[in-house]
Parts: structure tokens; sequence; C-alpha cells
């Protein structure tokens, strides 16, 4: 009886993708539990490469029953998209399912999600415009319309319209824009929803139950720490709960079944959109690292922000989700650099600082204090255990096991799903 639970520890896009796809061969459930289609992962299959926004990584297994939890948001256009482009590549996806309890985005939140942006002018937060803060919002001002409303057109109707009348008043008062039309909304979801009926449940009560018949289930984290609603670089960050604790919630499964808590962590760092990044490079070297890994973003294709590996970070992760294990990703990436930058404290107002401050301007002003290590030369893309890796990205990862206090069990060379050692 167990469920495990992968998520990032830094700021999003550390392969949370691709070591999902790689251990989801061997469970029987992968469930996606927040964030909606802002998330892009990449999952490489041979010569193939599949970038999957809202749909759970494990869904090229076919053995695995694949959920969209409860605390996702789903734009059932993008969900209907996604899966006509995989059975488009010969893919089954008669396995993919979705909570009657998540909830829906709608047109108004993605023009919504644009306007605000616009409005908070350098303040923006550069979100990835998909209308994810709004939708959220929406679920917390109770007035969001659910999956659910989609299988009972009276309901859809009543509900649409007594939101849209808010909607539309924001738009047309605030903004100056044109209203949203009742019938267009309503004509083009209930279409969808005929589509998807088939495949909405009640997942709680599904997931229980293959707990009870001892099955396997993965639960797969989007998104990462530092953009957590309540322990991120808030405001910068997005609209739900990326860590463990948001992996229960948002899944439906008590904590008492949790095995194993993955924490997906880059050999370096990133962040797309806004906000404060210690380790940040504005140099060659923060080129370098974008160049070498491919550092731009699979949802919007803006260019990630690249840094040194950022400890007081990821040790903020290991303590918000309780993390068992690490999975170290793209160490193959650091390759040829003579010595490897870590930054294991900030200098804040000449004082040693070892966690994230709760302030967003301490976070600004926060410096990196670095420990170099030795770097090497050798290609690590085909090492099949730890002791064929050169003794330099050995003592790499040994430094970082010591200095978050946590094993790091999975290794992952490259984006292939067999390129990866375990310890
Ligand atoms: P996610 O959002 O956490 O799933 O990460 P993304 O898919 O957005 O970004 C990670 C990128 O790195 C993807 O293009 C992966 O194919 C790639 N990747 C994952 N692990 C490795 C690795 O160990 N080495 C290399 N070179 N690439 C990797
Ligand atoms: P994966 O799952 C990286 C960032 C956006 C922005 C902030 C808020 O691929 O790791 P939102 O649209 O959620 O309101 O944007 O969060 N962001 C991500 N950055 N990877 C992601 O997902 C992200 N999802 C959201 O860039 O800074
Ligand atoms: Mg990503």
């Amino acid at each position: 009886m167990s469920a495990n639970i992968i998520i990032g520890t830094q700021w999003g896009d550390e392969g949370k993708g691709k070591v999902v796809d790689s251990l989801g061969a061997k469970t029987d459930y992968v469930v996606r539990f927040g964030g909606g289609n802002n998330a892009g992962h990449t999952v490489h299959v041979g010569s193939e490469k599949f970038v999957l926004h809202l749909l759970p990584s494990g869904v090229l297994h076919s053995q695995s029953k694949c959920i969209l939890g409860s605390g996702v948001v789903i734009d059932p256009k993008v969900f209907l998209e996604e899966i006509e482009a995989l059975e488009s590549r010969g893919f089954n996806t008669d396995h993919v399912f979705m909570s009657n309890r998540a909830h829906l985005i709608m047109p108004y939140h993605i023009i919504l999600d644009g306007l605000w942006e616009t409005l908070k002018g350098d303040n923006k937060i550069g979100t990835t415009n998909r209308g994810i803060g709004p939708c959220y919002s929406d679920k917390f001002e109770r007035i969001g319309i659910r999956v659910e409303d989609l299988l009972y057109p009276e309901v859809f109707a009543r509900r649409l319209k007594d939101t849209l009348n808010i909607k539309n008043a924001l738009l047309t008062k605030i903004f100056n824009k044109e209203a949203l039309s009742f019938e267009e909304i309503y004509d083009s979801y209930i279409k969808m929803g005929e589509k998807l009926k088939k495949r909405i449940i009640n997942s709680e009560l599904e997931l229980e139950k293959a707990l009870k018949e001892d099955k396997k289930i993965l639960l797969e984290g989007a998104q990462a720490m530092m953009l957590d609603i309540d322990y991120g670089h808030y405001p910068y960050v997005t609209s739900s709960s990326p860590t463990a604790n948001g992996a229960c919630v948002g899944s439906g499964i008590a904590l008492k079944h949790i095995d194993k808590i993955i924490g997906v962590c880059k050999a370096y760092s990133t962040r797309v959109g806004e906000g404060p990044f210690p380790t940040e490079l504005h140099d060659k070297s923060g080129e370098w690292l974008r160049e070498k890994g491919s550092e731009f973003g699979a949802t919007t294709g803006r260019p990630r922000r690249c840094g040194w590996l950022d400890i007081v970070v990821v040790k903020h992760a290991v303590s918000i989700s309780g993390i068992t294990d690490i999975a170290l990703t793209k160490i193959d990436i650091l390759s040829e650099l003579k010595e490897i930058p870590i930054c294991v404290a900030y200098e804040i107002d000449g004082e040693r600082v070892e966690y994230i401050p709760s302030s967003i301007e301490a976070n600004q002003k926060a410096k990196p204090i670095l420990e170099m290590m030795p770097g090497w030369d050798e290609d690590l893309s085909q090492c099949k255990s730890f002791k064929e890796m050169p003794l330099n990205a050995q003592k790499y990862i040994l430094k970082i096991e010591e200095l978050i206090n946590c094993n790091l069990s999975y290794i992952s060379t490259g984006v292939d799903r067999d390129q990866y050692i375990t310890r």
C-alpha cells in the first residue's frame, strides 16, 4: 500500500517529466495533483520527443492509469488537443482520466491573466498566460466551475451565467474590453464535455480502492518549491502548492499512504519569469549553461535564466516537503567546467543567511556565498554506475548530499528514459 511523490525542488524545469517517465513503467497509477498547462514536461523516448503540458508524463506507459487530480486546473481545449496529438502519433489514451472535482480554466481566466499582468507593469510576475492564477482565484473565491458541472448542462449554464456576469463587468468596466458571449462559451464547453464524459471520474474513490488493492501510485508534481504559493518567492510564484503536502491535498490521498518523497534537483539552477534568483549568471557562464543545457521554456519558449546550484533553495525544499530522496538531473551538462561553484548560503545586509527569508526584498538583496568544487572533462552520458563516474563528479554528488543531508538515490545523465544511475 504505497504512493510515491515526485516534486521539483527549485523553480521548475528540473526534469520531473523525465524522472516520472523513467519510473512510470513500474507503477499502476500516475496522478497529477496541481497546476495546469503552465507546466511543460519534456520526455524523450528513443528518437521521439514528447512535450506534455497537462497530461501526466506517465501517459506514455499505457499500463499506468493516468489521472488529473482535483487540485489540477484543466483547460478542456488543451486537454483534448494533447490527447489528439498523442493519438495521432499512435498512442492509446484510454487510460487517461480526470477528477470531477478539478476546476475548469475558462476563456475569461486566460484573458484576465494577460490583463492583470499588463496592469502590474514593472511588477508583473511573468506568468505563462494560461489563466492559472485567475482560475485558482475563482476556486478560492468559490465561484469556480468544476469538471463535474460539464455533465449537467443546466447546472453548468447557471454557474456560467453567474460567474460571467462578474467577469464581464470586470472586462467592460475596468479594462474597457468587450463582454464575452455566454452562448459561445456554453456551446463550446458543453461540446467538449461530451467528449470528456468517459474520462470524468471520482478520482479519490478510485485511488482509495487502488491503495486497498496494493497498487503502486506515483504522484507527479508540476512547478516546484520556489513557485509555491506559501513557501516560494511570493508574489513571484504560481497559484498552487507544488509541495509534497500539496500532493496529498490535490490527489485526495492521505498522508499515511506516502512512502517516498522524491525531489528532483537540477545540477544547476534555472528560472523562467520574474523574481529573485540569487545565483543568476549574467555573463558568458550563464549563456554557456543555457546553450549546453537547452534551457528554453517548453511552454512559452522563453530563454530560461541560468545560475549555479543553490543549496539554500534545495534545503528549503527538503525541509518543507520532507523529501526522502533526491533525483539529480543534468549533471552531464556540467562536464568541461574547470571549477563548479555551489551556493551554500546568502549574504544579506552583511549577514550570513542559510534559509529562505520570507521577505521578497531580502531575497532580492541576497548575494550567493559560493564554494568551489573541482570540475571534470569526461562525458557522463554513458555512465551506468556511480563508480564509473569521474572522481570529481562523484565528489560533486557527495558534496550536495552532505550539504542537504538527503540521499541522492537517482542520477540522470541524459534525456533518454534509460540514461540514469540508481544508488
Ligand atoms: P520538468 O518541467 O521538470 O519536467 O522539466 P522540463 O522538461 O521542462 O525541462 C528539463 C529538460 O531537460 C527537458 O528537455 C529534458 O529532456 C531534459 N533533461 C532531463 N534530464 C536530463 C539529464 O539528466 N540530462 C540532460 N542533458 N537533459 C535532461
Ligand atoms: P514545470 O512543471 C517553470 C512560473 C512562470 C511564472 C510563475 C507564475 O514545467 O516545471 P503561472 O502561469 O503559473 O501563473 O506563472 O510560475 N512557472 C513555471 N516555471 N516551470 C514550470 O512548470 C512553471 N509553471 C509556472 O514562469 O514565473
Ligand atoms: Mg518544465
